[in-house]
């Protein structure tokens, strides 16, 4: 599915390199489910810092943080993260990409978790486990000082949060 989206995020402005643009009539930026899952994602890992200890979330759109994390710490913006994958799958992609991990035994405080979620209230109350990582999810998600969940506006129930 792709989402109509306004030239600005934020204070971000996308751009749009086009010659066949014309000032006067900018067309929209058309971006994809999956590429606004990705921008919420690397905003997410904005709040990453030297020397956390992260819970790493499950899902297509944690997957993008993960992914994210890694770059970074390949391009030494970021040093001496230790991951905490809430699932199988998420373990897996962390370890191909080279993020040094542990687990609640060894960490029993995460500095932040980040993850998605299948359905969000007006109230902040989430669904999740739908991608069948429940128990791996809680335990790290209670464990830690900040969580951050990535959502995009398809996750929206309950009342119009937007
Ligand atoms: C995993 O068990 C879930 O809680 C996921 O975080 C949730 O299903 C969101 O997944 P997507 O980002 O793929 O929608």
């Amino acid at each position: 599915m792709a989402i109509p989206c306004p030239p600005f995020i934020g204070s971000e402005k996308l751009s749009v390199e086009s010659g066949a643009m014309s000032p006067s009539s900018p067309s929209p930026l058309i971006l994809t489910q999956d590429e606004l899952k990705k921008i919420a994602a690397y905003k997410a890992v904005d709040f990453v810092q030297s020397g956390m200890v992260l819970g790493l979330g499950t899902g297509s759109t944690a997957k993008h943080a993960v992914d994210r994390i890694a770059d970074l710490l390949h391009q030494g913006k970021l040093k001496d993260i230790v991951g905490i994958p809430t699932s199988k799958k998420t373990h897996q992609q962390a370890v191909s990409l080279g993020i040094p991990l542990s687990d609640l035994d060894s960490h029993p405080v995460v500095d932040l978790a980040i993850d998605g979620a299948d359905e969000v209230d007006s109230n902040l109350n989430l669904v999740k486990g739908r991608g069948g990582s429940l128990l791996r999810e809680k335990m790290i998600e209670s464990a830690c000082k900040k969580f951050i969940v990535i959502v995009d506006e398809s996750k929206a129930g309950g009342s119009c949060w937007c």
